[in-house]
């Protein structure tokens, strides 16, 4: 029997003014940011009526993660946001009484369905909207699966969350992440007639810490998505390590037939330290888009002063390779934000020099194209002071194979790692970079296919330049375009 849905008896309609962050120079401005607070992963994004919603993980209580809600913005153009009252909320004695974690949202025949994740302990809840997403209202029944299957749960660690869901044939399936103690992560697959009696199927995928094969899988596996692109699908999943800490976004990719999966690639889906639990969906003409959470990399001291902490990433479009490899791309409606632009061609750059570029901005898109065919170092630094004595410089390694992101002179006690991820590079051919700044958010995309995402906290209010630089190697500067880019809020 289907249950009656219960109102919302903890409701947050209140929306914090951004306006009273906006003169942090670490706010982002053409990412998204929660008004104010904390925010992690992306939730129930959902392409309805032409408009794009985007949930979020969400605590109104301060700038660290207690107290789950889940926020909501929406977009017509993937570009500019608009914030809405705050979606759900934890109900007193409810399953989700300690927080309503991470989940989707379905279109259940014209009826806006959350699946989320109550804890504690961790379940599977359902919520529904009648007035066009706006407000939700939760099952009564909740929860609609209150454990995972006895010899699952037997060693999971109390392991049970983020469910995603899609409509395949005349049924509903559902991936959720999971773990078996001491071995690795899993995802479970379950299919439900109607979204509230679910069957577990099997396990789709157990991952094994010790011996990976495409990444470093840790110890438990959280916010899976399973995307598909006809003759193959990628499972993307979030890997925690034994001590709890986050590791990456992975994903795997392979064949998908009745509800079994034969991965035979895979790899990281972002590098650095900031991107994960990214969450993807299907827009209208058909392209995939996902969103990850760019946690802050600086001490939780420095959030909490600040007064909000995480943003997401730009909108990126999901596409699968001949090879089995996903695809990363920012969104190409972000043009429409471009604004003064600057460019230059074949500059030759000679070995121990650097060019300064004229244009300079808290909030720049790159685009450059260097030719070089020795094996020193060369690139390109941002949020680099006038004397050069604070800037970020992402460097091309081309003896290691890897394109790492150095911190020069940043303040000791935001402690920021450098990163580095490998960079295909194939003698005698150019390498190009794409490189959005905004504030504190810096993503890197390479041709080949490299993401990586990393989070700055200049201290100075001059550190704006862009340099170009090499080492040892003589570089040709094919070409570079630098555009200041527009504010969304
Ligand atoms: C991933 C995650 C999810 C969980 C949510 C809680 O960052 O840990 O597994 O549902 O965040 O906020």
């Amino acid at each position: 029997m289907v249950k009656p849905m219960m109102p919302n008896d903890n409701f947050i309609p209140e929306l914090t003014d951004r306006a009273q962050l906006a003169a942090d120079p670490h706010r982002p401005v053409f990412h998204f940011a929660p008004p104010a607070n904390w925010l992690n992963d992306p939730n129930g994004l959902i392409h309805w009526d032409g408009t794009l919603h985007l949930f979020y993980q969400y605590n109104p209580n301060g700038p660290f993660h207690g107290t789950i809600h889940w926020g909501h913005a929406s977009s017509q153009d993937l570009v500019y946001w608009r914030d809405h009252p705050v979606a759900l909320a934890p109900t007193p004695g409810g399953p989700d009484a300690e927080g309503c974690w991470s989940g989707c949202a379905v279109d259940n025949n014209g009826t806006p369905t959350f699946v989320y994740t109550g804890v504690n302990p961790q379940t599977v809840c359902l919520a529904v909207s009648t007035d066009d997403l706006e407000s939700w209202q939760k099952y009564a029944g909740n929860p609609v699966i209150a454990a995972p299957p006895p010899e699952i749960a037997a060693h999971s660690g109390h392991d049970f969350r983020d469910p995603y869901v899609w409509r395949e044939g005349d049924a509903w399936w559902m991936v959720i992440g999971a773990r078996r103690e001491g071995v690795g992560g899993l995802v479970l697959l379950y299919r439900s007639a109607n979204l509230t009696q679910w069957e577990f199927v099997r396990v789709l995928l157990a991952g094994d810490e010790q011996t990976s094969p495409f990444f470093y899988e840790g110890a438990m596996w959280e916010c899976p998505n399973l995307l598909d692109f006809g003759e193959r699908r990628a499972l993307i999943i979030s890997v925690q390590d034994a001590q709890w800490r986050l590791q990456h976004a992975g994903y795997f990719s392979g064949r998908y037939d009745n509800g079994a999966f034969t991965p035979d690639a895979g790899g990281v889906l972002v590098y650095g330290h900031s991107f994960y639990a990214p969450q993807a969906t299907r827009l209208a003409d058909g392209r995939i888009l996902l969103f990850g959470w760019l946690r802050e990399t600086r001490p939780q001291a420095a959030a909490q002063m600040a007064g909000w902490s995480g943003c997401m990433s730009l909108p990126l479009i999901v596409t699968l390779q001949p090879n089995g490899k996903l695809h990363l791309a920012p969104a190409p409606e972000l043009e429409t934000l471009r604004r003064d632009a600057w460019t230059l061609s074949d500059l030759p750059l000679a070995p121990h020099t650097q060019h300064r570029l004229e244009i300079t901005g808290a909030a720049l898109e790159i685009e450059v194209t260097f030719e070089a065919d020795q094996l020193d170092d060369y690139g390109l630094a941002v949020c680099c002071s006038p004397d050069g004595a604070e800037q970020t410089r992402i460097v091309v390694k081309p003896e290691q194979g890897e394109l790492w992101v150095e911190h020069i002179g940043a303040d000791p006690a935001l402690a920021l790692p450098g990163e580095r991820a490998p960079l295909t590079l194939t003698p005698a051919q150019p390498v190009r970079l794409r490189v959005f700044v905004d504030g504190s958010v810096l993503e890197i995309f390479a041709d080949d296919g490299l993401c990586l995402t990393t989070r700055l906290y200049p201290q100075r209010a001059d550190s704006q330049g862009v340099v170009l630089f090499t080492a040892g190697t003589p570089v040709d500067v094919r070409y570079a375009s630098v555009w200041t880019l527009a504010s969304v809020w």
